[in-house]
Order: structure tokens, then sequence, then C-alpha cells
């Protein structure tokens, strides 16, 4: 099978061509990457030798088209994902997002190639604290940021072309990643390096808000099951029961790497602020039987401190301009 990876070079996407040449030798990989500041192919180096790497844009017609014709399948990950850039600069989140989806899905059609679209259960908005329902595949559409606003776009795309023009399309919608090779921007490797370089971590507003941790390979092995046994035109929501709000999370990195659990500051909050996210992921479990390899958090977690603080040649590049932004920002 040959399989056409967007955004491979990213966090989501890296890890998934690592654990697609691990666990399924026979597949041939293209990544299609623009390498943007969030995409490194230094990410790749590992698995280099098996994978054919094109530098590209998913929003240029021309570029897309010649390569998902070679292909059996898409899976595409590639993506602006970072609220707090939505927030300053939307215009990329469009284009990529919207206009990019719509490439792939047009050349999906053209070519009568199967494709799997990675969103995100921001899509459906914010819980209460104390909200008993988590997020459901019924659950309605209700982004709040431009950057949830843009996947949500993009998800509802992929809907009207599985049912206008039959495209053999599925969708995941998963909650937040955490693991190897994730960018210093996110929460948890910007608490981690800035740890490791002797900075307390910054928790955004009062730390209240709640977030449901996945491990990276328990959102990529989703993804294979959802491309062996998933049904065209459905929706299945990735998640494993990892709910924390985000001053536990700086706590237990905190204790991890040998600090005093208060050793943080509390800053000027994002604006719009998604207050909790959950999911319910019975439909994968019970229809597809997927389950998740990493049951714990506090585990998963200490071994992704491990990764950071044995890969610095690997963020630092990064780490100074990222937090340059953040000044900027005020958090
Ligand atoms: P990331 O920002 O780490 O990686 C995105 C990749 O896409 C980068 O390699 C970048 O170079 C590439 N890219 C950006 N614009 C491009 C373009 N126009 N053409 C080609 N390549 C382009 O993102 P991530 O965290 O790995 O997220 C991957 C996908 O998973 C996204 O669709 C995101 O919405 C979704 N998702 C992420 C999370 C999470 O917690 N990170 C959770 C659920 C869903
Ligand atoms: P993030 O990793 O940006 O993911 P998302 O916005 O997609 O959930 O942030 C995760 C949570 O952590 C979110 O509630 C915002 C919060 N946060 C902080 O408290 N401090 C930080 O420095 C960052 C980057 C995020």
């Amino acid at each position: 099978m040959r399989m056409l990876v967007t955004g491979g070079a990213g966090f989501i996407g890296a890890n998934f061509v690592h654990q697609t040449v691990r666990e399924h030798p026979d597949v041939e990989v293209t990544v299609l990457d623009a390498l943007t500041y969030a995409g490194d192919e230094r990410s790749l180096a590992p698995v280099a030798d098996a994978v054919t790497f094109v530098r590209g844009d998913i929003a240029e017609a021309d570029v897309v088209d010649g390569l998902v014709a070679a292909t059996d399948v898409v899976v595409h990950f590639a993506a602006e994902s970072h609220n707090d850039n939505s927030l300053h600069d939307p215009w990329p989140f469009v284009r990529t997002n919207v206009l990019g989806t719509y490439q792939l899905l047009e050349a999906v059609r053209r070519h009568g190639v199967r494709y799997h679209h990675i969103s995100t259960d921001e899509v459906y908005g914010d819980l209460e604290l104390d909200d008993p329902e988590r997020f459901t595949p019924e659950t309605p559409y209700n982004p709040s940021s431009p950057y949830s606003s843009t996947k949500a776009s993009s998800d509802l795309l992929v809907r009207a072309w599985a049912r206008s023009f039959g495209v053999q399309a599925t969708l995941s919608n998963c909650s937040n990643n955490y693991g190897p090779y994730q960018h210093v921007e996110k929460f948890i490797p910007r608490q981690v390096t800035n740890v490791l370089d002797g900075v307390r971590p910054k928790l955004y507003g009062t730390g209240e808000n709640v977030r449901d941790w996945i491990h990276v390979e328990d959102h990529n092995s989703a993804v294979w099951t959802i491309l062996e046994k998933g049904r065209a035109g459905e929706t299945y929501l990735i998640g494993a029961d990892g709910e924390k709000d985000n001053r536990t999370v700086v706590e237990t990195i905190l204790e991890l790497m040998g600090q005093e659990p208060d050793a943080y500051d509390l800053v000027t909050d994002r604006p719009g602020h998604d207050l909790r996210y959950a999911i319910d992921a019975t439909k994968l479990r019970t229809e597809l039987g997927w389950e998740p390899r990493y049951t714990t958090f506090r585990d998963g977690l200490a071994a992704t401190v491990e990764w950071y603080r044995a890969n610095e040649a690997w963020w630092r590049p990064q780490k100074d301009a990222t937090e340059r932004r953040y000044t900027e920002l005020g958090r």
C-alpha cells in the first residue's frame, strides 16, 4: 500500500510515520510537508531511509494533485495547530486548514483515493468543569478560536465531500496529545524546557482549565485502527480518559523534575480560553476494538520529560524565538 502523510514533519505526523515504519513495514510512505516553523525534517531522521520526503504546500493544487494521483491512501495531519498563534494571526489557519483540506479533498475525489482526516475535539467548544457529559460524535460543533473554527470548517468539508461525492473518507477528533517531538510552544514541552532552563513554568489564568491528555502513540494506534476497520463517512472520537487540570500537570512536571510543586507563575489568561475538553471514545472502543497502550499519564509524562532532557539539540533552536513570541503576548 502507498500512503501519503501530510504534515509528517510535525509532532503527531512524525510519530505516526515512525509507528507506521515500525509496525507496518509493507506500507510505502511519502511525506508532504511545507516545513513551516512547526515542521522539522530532523523528526524523521530515524526513518529517513524508509520514507520519501517532499517539501510542499497542501494549499497548492498542482503540488497535491500529482502526489495524490500516485497513492492509495492520504492521511491528513498538516495544519496550523496552535491556538495562541491563531489569536495573533488567523490567516495561515484559514489558508492551510480550510483551503489546504479543500485541495486534498478535490484531489482524492479526482483520483478515487481513500482519505483519513485528522481533527481535534476543540471543534465541539468547551464543557463546564462539573458537566457530567463528555464529547460524543453527536455533540454539536461550537468552536471558540480561529484554530478550532478552521478545523471545524475542514471537518464539514470532509463530511460534505463524503456525502455528495462519495469520497471514501473517515474522520477522527482527538483530545490533547503529549509525547516526543512536540514543538516547545505547546503546554507540556514549554514547561519541561522552561524547567530545564531554570525558568518557572507559566500557567494561564488560574490553572483550572482541564485537558484530556492522550499519549501520541495511542492517538496514532487509533488512527491505524480506523484505517483498517473504520467505515467510510464515519467520525470517531479518540481519547484515553486522561482528564487533568493544568495546575496538576505542572505540579507533576515539577515533581518529576525535582522541583518544589508550587514553583510556577500564573500569567495572563488566553482570550476565549476553553475551560474543559473531555472525550467519550466508546464508539472507537466498542465498534472497532481499540484500546490505549499508555494507561498511566504520570509514566507517559515521565518518559516525555526524559525525552526532552535527552534531546536538547532537537528543541534548543526553537526555544528563544518561541519565548520571545510569548513575551510579546504577555504570556
Ligand atoms: P504541528 O504544528 O506539530 O505540525 C503541523 C505540520 O504541518 C508541520 O510539520 C508543518 O510544517 C505542516 N504544515 C503546516 N502548514 C502546511 C501546509 N500549508 N502544507 C504542508 N504542510 C504544512 O501539529 P500537530 O500537533 O502534529 O497536529 C497535527 C494534526 O493533529 C493537526 O491537524 C491538528 O489539528 C491535529 N490534532 C492535534 C492535537 C494536539 O494535541 N497536538 C490534538 C488533536 C488533533
Ligand atoms: P496547548 O498546549 O496550547 O493546547 P490547547 O490550547 O490546544 O489545549 O495548551 C494546553 C492548555 O495549557 C491550555 O489550557 C492552555 C494552557 N497553557 C498554559 O497554561 N501555559 C502555557 O504556557 C501554554 C502554552 C498553555
